[in-house]
This record gives C-alpha cells, sequence and structure tokens, in this order.
C-alpha cells in the first residue's frame, strides 16, 4: 500500500474543497495539505454552476433583508446564527474572488452586475454571464496553485475515513490510474464531496455527485442533518436534465402552460407585472414553483413531450441581444441538447432534482461531531439552507463554509499528535475489504446498473416533490431489500487501471446509505414544510417540527432518526409571502 502523511485532507476538489484549501494554508503555512478529488478539480460540479452567486452589494439592500429572505425562504428551519454569518461574510468573499481574478459581469458604469433572483426580493445575485460556477472554480484552482503546501491528488477515490482514538486521522482512497490503494494519514479531515443528487433518476447533477461525503461521515459515526430536504429545480431540459439557469427567468423569462397561459400567477406567487419584478411569479422560490408545476399537471395543463409532461419557458421576448450577451450558455445547451433556438422558439422544461438542503451535521465553523472531521458545501449542512435554499445562495455557501472549515481545520489540526501506527492497520484492513468483497469477488448474481436504476425509481416514486407515508414505509422496505441485494453484486472487469465498474459499485453503496437516510428523514416528519410536501400531513407543524432531523446509522446498518432543534435568533416563525 502507498502511504503519505499530511496536516490537513480536503476530499472534494470543487469550490468548496479550493476555498477550504486555501484557508488552511493561509492561516497556518507550517501545515501540508492534500487534496483528493476522484476528478480533476476543473471537472467538479462547481463548474457546471450557472446562474449566479448572492451577497449584498447596493446601496438600497441590507445584510438583514438577505438573511430574512434566505429564512423564509428555507421556511424557517435554517440557523438564523449561520444566516447571519452567512450574509455578513458573504460579500467579503466575493470581493476576494474579485481580487483574485473573477471575472464578475459589470453595469456600464463599472459597477458589480447584479440581477434578480428567485425568492430574493433585491437584486443581489453577482454573476459572470450564465457560466459563474465556471469562473469561480477557476479563479479559486489558479489562486489554490499559489500554496506550494497545497498537493493534489487528482482522480483519487476516497473509500473511508480512518478513525481511531476518537478522532478521524485520514483516509483511504483507490488511485483510479493504478488502481492501488492509498493511506492518506491526517490530523483533520475536510469532506468537500458536493450533493447525491444521483439518488435520483432526474437530476442536474453530474454523475460524481453520489454523496460520497455523506456516506463516508454517515458510516464513520456522524449523523445526517435534514435528508428529507431535496431540492426540485423548476427548469430542467427533458430527458438529459440539463440545467436551464434561473438566471433565465431572473432576466425576463415566462414560464407557460399548455394554452400558452402563464400559470403562476393562479398559485399566489403574485400577477403579471412589468419586469423586473422581484419574488413573484417566475421569481418565486423553487419549492412553489416545482409544486404549482405537479398541480399543472394533475389538472391536465401541461404538453406531452417524449419524456413525459412539460411545460414551456418563454424567452423570445427577451430579445437576442439579452440572451446572447447574457445567456449565451443557455442558448448553448438549448441548440446542443435540444435542437432548440431560444431566441425564437420555446424551451421545453419539467422540474429536476438539482440540491440537497441536508448533509453532514456541522456547526457553524463546519465542525462534526467527530473530533477532526469537518465539512463544508453542499455535502455539508450547517444550516443556512433550511428546508428550501434560495437560488444563488450556494456557490457563497461555498465559499463563507468552505473557508471557516478551512480555518477551524488548521487551529485544530495544529494541536493534534502525528496519526496513531495502528491507522495504517486500518487502511490495510480496508484494501483487503475492497479487493476481497468486490475487486476480486467473481460469483454474484447482482448487476450495479439494474440496483441503481431500481434505487432510482424507488426515490422517483416515494420521495419526489410530493410524499405520502404510505409511499415512504414502501420504499424504506424496498431499499432495504436493495442493501442486502448489493451484498451479492459481482463485477465482469478486475482490472485495476481505471475501474470504473469498481467504483461505480463503491458509489451504489453510498447512495443506497444516502437514499435510506432520505427517506427515513421524510418518513418521520409527519408535516409539509418547503421541500417536504407530505399529501397526508398538508401543513406546517412548527410544534413538533421546528427542528432538524438527524439520521443516526445504527450497528446493524438501520438508519435511526432523532432532533435537534432549530437556532431562532431575530426572526420567528412567520408566514411566507410571495408576489405583489
Ligand atoms: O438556476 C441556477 O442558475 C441555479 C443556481 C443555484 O442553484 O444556486
Amino acid at each position: 500500500m502507498i502511504t503519505s502523511s499530511h496536516d490537513v485532507v480536503l476530499v472534494g476538489g470543487g469550490a468548496a474543497g479550493l476555498r477550504a484549501a486555501i484557508a488552511v494554508a493561509q492561516s497556518d503555512p507550517r501545515l501540508s495539505i492534500a487534496v483528493v478529488s476522484k476528478v480533476y478539480p476543473m471537472r467538479s460540479h462547481t463548474v457546471s454552476a450557472e446562474g449566479g452567486a448572492a451577497a449584498v452589494v447596493r446601496p438600497d439592500d441590507s445584510l438583514d433583508e438577505h438573511a430574512y429572505d434566505t429564512i423564509s425562504g428555507g421556511d424557517w428551519l435554517c440557523d438564523q446564527d449561520a444566516v447571519e454569518a452567512f450574509v455578513k461574510e458573504a460579500p467579503e468573499e466575493m470581493l476576494r474572488l474579485e481580487h483574485w481574478g473573477c471575472p464578475w459581469s459589470r453595469e456600464a458604469d463599472g459597477r458589480i452586475a447584479v440581477r434578480p433572483f428567485g425568492g430574493m426580493k433585491k437584486m443581489r445575485t453577482w454573476f459572470a454571464a450564465d457560466k459563474t460556477g465556471f469562473h469561480l472554480l477557476h479563479t479559486l484552482f489558479q489562486t489554490s496553485l499559489q500554496y506550494t503546501r497545497v498537493v493534489r491528488y487528482d482522480e483519487c477515490f476516497v473509500t473511508k475515513l480512518l478513525v481511531e482514538d476518537g478522532r478521524v486521522q485520514g483516509v483511504t482512497a483507490i488511485e483510479l490510474m493504478s488502481g492501488q490503494v492509498r493511506a492518506i494519514t491526517a490530523k483533520a479531515v475536510i469532506l468537500c464531496t458536493g450533493g447525491c443528487g444521483r439518488v435520483f433518476p432526474f437530476t442536474t447533477n453530474a454523475n460524481i455527485k453520489n454523496g460520497d461525503g455523506m456516506a463516508l461521515a454517515y458510516r464513520a459515526g456522524v449523523p445526517l442533518k435534514d435528508m428529507e430536504f431535496v431540492q426540485y429545480h423548476p427548469t430542467g431540459l427533458p430527458f438529459t436534465g440539463i440545467l436551464i439557469t434561473e438566471a433565465a427567468r431572473a432576466e425576463g423569462g415566462w414560464l407557460l402552460n399548455k394554452d400558452g397561459y402563464r400559470y403562476l400567477q393562479d398559485y399566489n406567487l403574485g400577477t403579471p407585472q412589468p419586469y423586473p419584478v422581484l419574488r413573484s411569479m417566475e421569481l418565486g422560490p423553487r419549492d412553489r414553483l416545482s409544486q404549482a408545476f405537479v398541480k399543472e399537471m394533475e389538472k391536465g395543463r401541461t404538453l406531452s413531450g417524449p419524456y413525459g409532461p412539460v411545460v414551456h419557458l418563454d424567452l423570445r421576448h427577451l430579445g437576442e441581444k439579452v440572451i446572447t450577451t447574457k445567456l449565451p450558455f443557455v442558448r448553448e445547451l438549448c441548440l446542443k441538447y435540444q435542437n432548440i433556438d431560444p431566441i425564437t422558439e420555446l424551451i421545453p422544461v419539467r422540474p429536476v432534482v438539482h440540491y440537497m438542503m441536508g448533509g453532514v451535521h456541522t456547526d457553524i465553523n463546519g465542525a462534526t461531531p467527530l473530533p477532526g472531521l469537518f465539512a463544508a458545501g453542499e455535502a455539508a449542512c450547517v444550516s443556512i439552507n433550511g428546508a428550501n435554499r434560495l437560488g444563488s445562495n450556494s456557490l457563497p455557501e461555498c465559499l463563507v463554509f468552505g473557508a471557516r472549515a478551512g480555518r477551524a481545520a488548521a487551529a485544530f489540526a495544529a494541536n493534534q499528535p502525528e496519526a496513531s501506527p495502528s491507522v495504517l492497520a486500518q487502511a490495510a484492513e480496508e484494501q483487503r475489504r475492497l479487493e476481497r468483497e468486490l475487486l476480486h469477488k467473481t460469483e454474484g448474481r447482482e448487476r450495479i446498473a439494474v440496483l441503481r436504476e431500481e434505487m432510482q425509481r424507488i426515490m422517483e416514486n416515494s420521495a419526489g416533490i410530493y410524499r405520502s407515508g404510505a409511499a415512504l414505509t414502501e420504499a424504506a422496505g424496498k431499499l432495504r431489500q436493495l442493501q442486502e441485494r448489493f451484498r451479492h453484486v459481482a463485477l465482469h472487469d478486475h482490472s485495476r487501471t481505471f475501474n470504473t465498474e469498481w467504483t461505480a459499485a463503491l458509489e451504489l453503496s453510498y447512495m443506497l446509505d444516502v437514499a435510506e437516510t432520505i427517506v427515513q428523514s421524510a418518513l418521520r416528519r409527519e408535516e409539509s414544510r418547503g421541500a417536504h410536501q407530505r399529501t397526508d400531513f398538508p401543513a406546517r407543524d412548527d410544534q413538533r417540527y421546528l427542528a432538524h432531523s438527524l439520521a443516526y446509522r445504527n450497528a446493524d446498518g438501520s438508519c435511526r432518526i432523532e432532533y435537534l432543534p432549530v437556532t431562532i435568533t431575530r426572526w420567528p416563525p412567520g408566514e411566507r409571502v410571495y408576489g405583489k
């Protein structure tokens, strides 16, 4: 086994991971830092973020308004101390990115350009055309290259957290090119592996988003928080699930049903007004817009496409100049993947799984209950997103809480001894497990793709936009059966070089764990709040459920749910009001 040793290991090379790595390097230049990523960092899913990043920048806006929009948008499940820290530090982080070279779009007078975004009542979403994630990731990547103490392990797939003496002391990882298992010891580990959209069949998420970090933490005894809250983005391209950014609606795009009618006016989201109208109609929050789509479908007012029901996104009235300058990527995606030119044609769209509000339970500095383990970005739940994240809050979340986790991990690592020698024995046992249970195993009737498709179907049918106790109970039983069947998976490919079947099996095992936490958390929450809508419990119930769910893994592999109170500082629970 190849072994190496660092002070801090980052798992994941996207926005949160790179921001955390830079924060560690800046906090304590003596520390050695490893960024371990299963893809080359510029292929992390951050690269596909499109519409923008929210932070107060205009004089007519305020931190309190950003905080309130976030908290009410999250249906009062956000921890308000975390939100207050977030809105305060987001502008500082965004300006820092500017200084590091991020090409934010500008107004004609040279000010940072901002656009409206869903659920935000002021214009505060910074953007770089509609390729914000691409530019943000480039900026972080090139900045990280300045720090010689940051060592990258590109294309290394993490399989386990090494926990010894009650603290995390490193990871094991498969080096994809050679198939060798590495032990990378550390005094602190930060999980920045993104979400788990691939648990569902129809998602904007890249193939790499399998809940790796969530499952690693869960298996190490750390609870996953608020996993029942799954965000559907209202506008995905049918079949591919490719995101058509909310920026298209921010620039004035309309959603039309089969009669060409702007149906959102029927759903307490306001009435048509001259552009720009904030928090209204097409710029309502994502949970409400996705729920409205389902209602339109039930009324028979959607269109039937080859890949299921759709509505239309209409950008034609924006004109060629706006589309080609502010939404060039939207046009490119429509032309390439749908053979449609949005300058002259309607875009078919439907809600698509986009983001996990839940994740690894952390405090406001990214620390989990397991000493030495931290998490940030979509993999984590701090929680600033509550029951429904507002669009454009996730990129600044990666920056603010990536930096916080980096600083906290650096301080922790500075006071820790080297990894215990017995950690390497644990890593060797993990290598034997990976080979015995998968790589060298020849007997087994189950196939990865079959189990994965069954899991995705179960999740879509039971844990989609609307849920019920009966469907969730049935799903819980079926997922347990899939866990059992997974034990009989066998690989066709026993080679070591870029064995994607091996990693696909491990990813499936992660997704099965994460899927179970989603279903169990959703089953236990007998209310409707934000993105969690129970047809059998249609009202919000603050008496019983103004609380975060915590999903723990039991010794027998099953899942148990506990609750943790929400932190309320200045905004008591109220009604969510949108529209004019
Ligand atoms: O629609 C979008 O551009 C998505 C943004 C986000 O999820 O924050």
